[in-house]
């Protein structure tokens, strides 16, 4: 722990009950995620109220890459611990750790570890970013490696801007294992309880239903059981207000012989609030594995990319192009699907790239 900065949030630990699991008796990806960005928000939001400044709370503005070690069962304890690690002028980097117990044998596992950067913003003016209190290292290379790990966030969020045209229409009739055959949305009415002190949807809630759904897309595809491996990292770059309905659309974008790799958008639609119209508050990539009774990795039916574009070719439209919320112009049934094809990056870690694969047109007479 860095000198001179905030004990580490441990919060008691909690029994994971049975509406914590999937009918198998894993624990939600989305439960998890939620505990760990609850001792994020505590720990930052604690810091940057330490000394006398602007009353804030901090806002999670990014989780990098995160990866499920191990599950956690129904009946285990889930201990989650939290510490910060680097503060930057207006941000502040925590260092998340989940530990499962069973506290029958006193068995512990590692199962998650996350990092999570937290803007604070006044409480008085939720649009004002306030500064941070900074932390002492106890070691020089600590600043030095934690000023690295800014760098490159920053960088990365420039690469990975949000993709706001794409949209998700309903399919009639999809053929088993497209795209259209797994896609799924859930609509959710944002409440008192999704929210922080700002009026604003904490990232754990949002990340909670961005897992659930990403869940169904699994389970839909492969019927099995399914658990969540990894979630690529996730900008939060707008707030969603209380009194929003939100829109948290999942498909299908890679599969490899044993996972599958889905997309989730959320878009937000603040009806309270006439000046704005629905937008993309969050996009993400979540990997998922399917599993067999006694828990070992099954291969997973292999993703088919169908495309019918008759309306869209004759029309000469094209689906990215379309706005969010609005149908593309055409009469296709199929829409074109852009494959996500994973691929290592320069830092070996796997990313998402944008590409066509495996596109079948539909022969189209264009009458003049
Ligand atoms: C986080 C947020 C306030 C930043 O707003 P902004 O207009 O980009 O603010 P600024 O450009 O002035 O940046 C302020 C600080 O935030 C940091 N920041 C901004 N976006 C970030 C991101 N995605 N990840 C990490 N840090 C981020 C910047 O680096 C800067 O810190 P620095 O000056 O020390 O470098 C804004 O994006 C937001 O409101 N996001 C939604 C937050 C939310 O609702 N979270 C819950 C999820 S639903």
């Amino acid at each position: 722990m860095a000198e001179g900065c905030e004990l580490p949030c441990l919060s008691p630990g909690r029994i994971m009950r049975p509406d914590d699991a999937n009918f198998a008796g894993n624990v939600h990806g989305g439960i998890i995620l939620k505990m760990i960005e609850e001792a994020g928000a505590i720990i930052s939001t604690r810091h940057c109220n330490s000394q006398d400044g602007e009353p804030c709370v901090a806002a999670l503005a990014r989780v990098e890459r995160t990866d499920f070690l191990s599950p956690v069962c129904i009946g285990e304890v889930a201990n989650v611990s939290a510490e910060i690690t680097y503060t930057s002028r207006h941000s502040v980097e925590v260092q998340v750790n989940v530990m499962s117990e069973n506290i029958l044998t006193g068995a512990k596992k590692v199962t998650n570890k996350a990092t999570l950067w937290y803007v604070p913003l006044s409480l008085k003016n939720v649009n004002k970013v306030v500064e941070v209190p900074p932390i002492q290292y106890a070691r020089k290379e600590q600043e030095e490696e934690g000023k690295k790990r800014y760098e490159e966030q920053k960088l990365d969020r420039l690469e990975t801007k949000q993709r706001n045209g794409d949209v998700i229409f309903p399919i009639i009739n999809p053929e088993p294992h497209t795209v259209g055959y797994s896609q799924s949305s859930l609509i959710h009415l944002v409440g008192p309880s999704d929210c922080t002190l700002l009026g604003f949807v904490h990232g754990g809630v949002t990340m909670k239903l961005m897992d659930e759904v990403a869940g169904i897309v699994a389970a839909r595809h492969c019927k099995t059981n399914i658990v969540t491996a990894s979630v690529d990292a996730i900008n939060f770059h707008e707030k969603i207000k209380k009194g929003s309905v939100i829109t948290i659309s999942g498909r299908m974008t890679f599969t490899s012989n044993k996972s599958m790799e889905i997309e989730v958008f959320v878009d937000a639609d603040p009806f309270v609030d006439e000046a704005r119209e629905r937008y993309r508050a969050v996009s993400a990539f979540f990997t998922y594995v399917s599993l067999s009774k006694e828990g070992k990795p099954l291969p997973v039916p292999q993703l088919l990319v169908r495309a019918l574009c008759t309306g869209l070719r004759a029309s000469g439209a094209s689906p990215a192009a379309a706005a969010p919320g609005q149908s593309p112009a055409g009469s296709a049934q199929h829409i074109l699907f852009p494959s996500i094809i994973q691929q290592k990056n320069m830092r070996g870690r796997a990313s998402g790239l944008v590409g066509f694969a495996f596109v079948i047109f539909t022969p189209v007479s264009i009458e003049t």
